[in-house]
């Protein structure tokens, strides 16, 4: 059966060969740089705002303009806000400036119980935050807005985060390309002939070009960590479950749509994921994750694959992606005496088939086809000329999933064995250093000759946490960057090694300006 599914991969790399030329003839003369930024504000990171904004250093409300002015010259290039909250951002910030200089808790303890007190964030449009678009691409749903906070937008609110605006999402957040018919294109802050990824990709355009500093996405096939990577920022996957889902939209029935479906944060500054997660879990969490203790790096075991090998459905990653796999993992042993595992994992050469079925053994995908009746050979085709309702990115995704689900084994007893695998390997101390995709961000719509998410699924399918941490940049001058993977509840160790290579390799780096 999987013989299907390996043709089709023979077959897209051969089309992806002999498009690339075309889509890159395609793009020329149609770059734009994005304006210069000089406030030195927006470099700093939440963490630190947090605590200048505690001991009246800094006012929530300078640092708010700040960002949304950014927002305002960005976006006009990268179209990445679904709908902004400027207004009632500032006047939140207002009471927040206001409350410090009446408050008579001091910075510890304000820390405690408001640790985003004043730092404005994003949020990508399927969270729910109540009041806002929760139409996600659908042009059924143009005008639907949230009648209530999402559970982790309404602890973020409590938390004393101000938010800004929801951002841009494919249709139902169903594809690896932010693009939808109601709010169109998200384009690359690093080349704007690129896409931004997805599903997170509005999210990640605003993080890379410093209009936001931290930002909540969600990840049900590398929807955080794709963006990350093409954006040069930081993502974290947590592990399933530890971060509630509720008031996420689209939504399965099926229980276990949990085990897949993440929401998590992003990130310009490593530092930062670990204050975001410690909000966005519960207290039970905090405590199980331990996501107060430091981690012992010298105890740490470093696995690394460079590159999957033994199947030609797999596309080759990039050298420069292998590269900097190697150097993390040299920098690791040398400066955190890590030890370096010499297994590499021989058994994801089955990844495009033990992880990605895996995904649509899910009872229920949410399925636009068929709420609104419609059928989907019809609107196929409707949708590659542009006349369909929905989008022909939904119609691609609809695609993978249907040659999944009817061309592929039942793989579970395998995934389920290598998931055991894996965790007996990784244990309490363990991480594994992988490429996050083959290679850098592509042109818009290069993604339907590109098996770009293998990589980023082995995640979601073993239910395992993951952050994204960028590592410099490829030839064309495009972020590129390694996930690391740990045992399920391990977070703690992912966010302690996105740390450490974020002094490698200098973390995030403002795009490229126009020249004045
Ligand atoms: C689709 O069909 C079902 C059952 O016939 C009906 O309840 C529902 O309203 C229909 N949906 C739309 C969008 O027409
Ligand atoms: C939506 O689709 C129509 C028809 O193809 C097109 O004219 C329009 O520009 C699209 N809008 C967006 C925002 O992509
Ligand atoms: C796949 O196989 C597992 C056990 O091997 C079984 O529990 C599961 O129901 C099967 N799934 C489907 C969709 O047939």
């Amino acid at each position: 059966m999987g013989a299907i599914i390996t043709i089709l991969f023979l077959l897209m790399r051969i089309l992806d060969f002999i498009t690339t030329p075309l889509f890159k003839y395609r793009a020329r003369n149609n770059r734009h740089h994005l304006p210069p930024f000089t406030n030195d504000v927006l470099r700093i990171s939440a963490t630190h705002i947090a605590r200048k904004i505690r001991n009246g250093e800094l006012s929530s409300i300078q640092i708010c303009e700040a960002y949304i002015q950014r927002i305002k010259e960005v976006n006009p290039i990268l179209n990445a806000v679904v709908e902004e909250r400027f207004k009632e951002a500032l006047h939140d910030a207002n009471l927040v400036d206001e409350y410090l200089k009446t408050t008579s808790l001091n910075s510890r303890e304000l820390s405690k119980i408001k640790p985003l007190l004043g730092v404005p964030i994003t949020i990508k449009e399927s969270c729910s935050v109540k009041g806002m678009s929760l139409c996600v691409g659908l042009k059924s749903r143009v005008g639907y807005k949230a009648s209530v906070d999402g559970e982790v937008v309404a602890r973020l609110k409590t938390s004393g985060a101000i938010i800004l605006l929801v951002s841009n999402t494919p249709e139902m957040s169903y594809s690896w390309e932010t693009f939808n018919n109601v709010t169109g294109y998200t384009n690359n802050p690093y080349d704007t002939t690129c896409t931004a990824g997805g599903s997170s990709g509005g999210e990640g355009a605003l993080l890379g070009s410093a209009a936001s500093l931290v930002g909540i996405g969600s990840d049900i096939a590398g929807s955080i960590r794709l963006p990350a990577l093409f954006n040069g920022i930081f993502g974290h996957k947590p592990t399933p479950r530890v971060i509630s889902i509720k008031g996420h939209w689209p939504q399965g029935i099926d229980d276990r749509y949990q085990d897949f479906l993440v929401i998590g944060p992003l990130t310009r500054y490593a530092s930062d994921l670990n204050l975001m997660m410690k909000v966005m879990c519960s207290d039970k969490w905090n405590l199980e994750l331990k996501l107060n203790k430091e981690v012992q790096l010298s105890k740490l075991k470093v696995f690394y694959v460079e590159d999957i090998r033994g199947s030609v459905a797999l596309p080759k990653v990039s050298p420069e992606m292998r590269e900097i796999v190697r150097c993390s993992v040299k920098y690791l042993w040398k400066n955190c005496g890590v030890s370096i595992m010499d297994y590499h994992f021989p058994e994801f050469s089955n990844v495009h088939l033990v992880c990605i079925s895996e995904l649509f053994t899910l009872k229920d995908i949410p399925n636009a086809i068929k709420w609104e009746n419609a059928s989907y050979p019809i609107e196929l085709i409707k949708s590659l000329i542009g006349k369909s309702k929905f989008s022909f990115n939904l119609m691609y995704s609809y695609f993978v999933q249907g040659i999944y689900k009817y061309a592929v084994g039942n793989h579970t007893q395998e995934n389920l064995a290598l998931k055991e695998k894996i965790i007996s390997q990784l244990g309490t101390n363990g991480v594994i250093i992988l490429p996050t995709s083959i290679g850098s961000a592509h042109k818009h719509n290069q993604m339907y000759f590109k098996n770009i998410y293998s990589y980023l699924v082995i995640a979601n399918a073993l239910g395992l946490p993951s952050t994204h941490v960028p590592c410099g940049f490829d030839r064309s001058g495009l972020p590129i960057g390694v996930q690391i993977l740990a045992a399920p509840y391990q977070d703690r160790l992912c966010l302690a090694v996105a740390q450490e290579l974020e002094r490698c390799f200098g973390g995030w780096v403002p795009p490229p300006e126009e020249t004045v």
